[in-house]
Formats: structure tokens, C-alpha cells, sequence
């Protein structure tokens, strides 16, 4: 597995607002998209292109545009939500599909809800939206689901992730055949008894979206 690590001052800024519990969820909202902007645009370097031929208003030339299939967007529900608008706002033309995954918060298994994807993803480049990666046990569960439906290049896109989870989910496709990236703003120091991050930034849902 790939991982790459924000190494940026403006990622760094925007993270330490988003991490401080004073930051109310508007602030929260607006800074998780621009941030997912910012990940997504290292996220889509290997962003599949084709040649194209074009007339610009002085000479013919080629370039490069997004090939076909167009790349497939998942954010996680619920909170995985609110990282969408950065994303389409760098990739308006991908498709985008949903899954619901819950995580007992008892066990920390997670579960699939809902989905809405399309059901052969087979040869689709796919990014996966969830801003915490913490276990692990929500990324691997939603992965498999798309290994399933064909999906032959991963993607995760997380504001934060624990050690834990990035070995978990190393450990459990490494000898997949898919090539899996990950993109975090920031590696943290680790997870607590109760699987939060730490020092991490609480619930990531119940801070965009309030608690219910
Ligand atoms: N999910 C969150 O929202 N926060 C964590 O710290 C871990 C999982």
C-alpha cells in the first residue's frame, strides 16, 4: 500500500483549526472541504488520462484529458459527507456512488447499511471518502465491497490516520492484486481504548454535523 502523507503548511493550518474543539461545525464544514481539495489533488495524481488532439486559437496540439471509465467517487456515509464537495469540486466529471457503513461502537465492527454504487466497477480508478481512518475496520469492510464489484485501483482519502489503522489495512490487502493509495493530512500518535484517534479531532461526523 501507498501512503502519502500531507507534508504542507497550508494542510497543517487548516488541520490544527479543524483538531481545536472552539471550531463550530460551519467552520469545520467549510474547512473540511477545502482541505479534501487540497488531499484530492495529490489523491488524483495517477488520475487516468488519454491524448487528445486540439486547436487552440494560434496552433494544433495535443494534450491530456480523463479517460473513460470516468474515475468513481465513494464517499462514506455519514460523515465521509461532508468531504464530497472538495472532492467534485477537483473531479466534477466522476461518478459518484454512496456507502452507508456503521461502526458498533462497542466492538468497532463495521457493517454496510446502504449502498449506492454502480455494480461493476470492474477497470474503475475509485476514491474513497472518509475522513478518519482509525481501525481501519471501516475502510477494510467498504474495500472489500468494492474488490467485490470489480474495482481494480483504491484510493482512501482521510483528513487523519492512526498507525493502527494504515497496518490493518496494509495487512489486509496486501496480497490483494489491487493497488490501494492512501492520502492523509496527518499521521497521529495513536488510538485510545476507544478507538479514537488521538489527538485526533473527536467525532468527525458529530462535529460536521452535530451529535444525534
Ligand atoms: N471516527 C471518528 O470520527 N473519530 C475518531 O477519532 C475515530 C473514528
Amino acid at each position: 500500500m501507498k501512503v502519502h502523507v500531507a507534508n504542507h503548511p497550508l494542510i497543517s493550518h487548516k488541520l490544527t483549526i479543524l483538531r481545536d474543539e472552539r471550531t463550530d461545525s460551519p467552520t469545520f464544514r467549510l474547512l473540511v472541504e477545502e482541505l479534501v481539495t487540497l488531499l484530492a489533488y495529490e489523491a488524483t495524481r495517477e488520475v487516468r488520462t488519454k491524448t487528445v488532439t486540439i486547436k487552440t486559437p494560434v496552433t494544433q496540439t495535443t494534450g491530456l484529458v480523463l479517460a473513460e471509465p470516468r474515475p468513481v467517487v465513494v464517499p462514506i456515509l455519514r460523515a465521509g459527507l461532508g468531504m464530497l464537495e472538495g472532492m467534485t469540486k477537483l473531479l466534477p466529471t466522476a461518478q459518484v456512488g454512496f456507502l452507508g457503513m456503521v461502526r458498533d461502537e462497542e466492538t468497532l465492527q463495521a457493517s454496510t447499511y446502504a449502498n449506492r454504487l454502480p455494480e461493476d466497477l470492474s477497470g474503475r480508478q475509485v476514491y474513497v471518502l472518509d475522513p478518519m481512518l482509525a481501525t481501519g475496520g471501516t475502510l477494510i469492510a467498504a474495500f472489500e465491497y468494492l474488490i467485490e464489484r470489480g474495482a481494480n485501483e483504491i484510493t482512501a482519502i482521510c483528513l487523519l490516520a492512526s498507525p493502527e489503522g494504515i497496518k490493518a489495512l496494509d495487512d489486509a490487502f496486501k496480497n490483494s492484486g489491487v493497488p490501494i493509495t492512501l492520502v492523509t493530512g496527518a499521521l497521529d500518535e495513536k488510538l485510545n481504548e476507544k478507538g479514537y484517534i488521538v489527538p485526533g479531532l473527536g467525532d468527525a461526523g458529530d462535529r460536521l454535523y452535530g451529535v444525534v
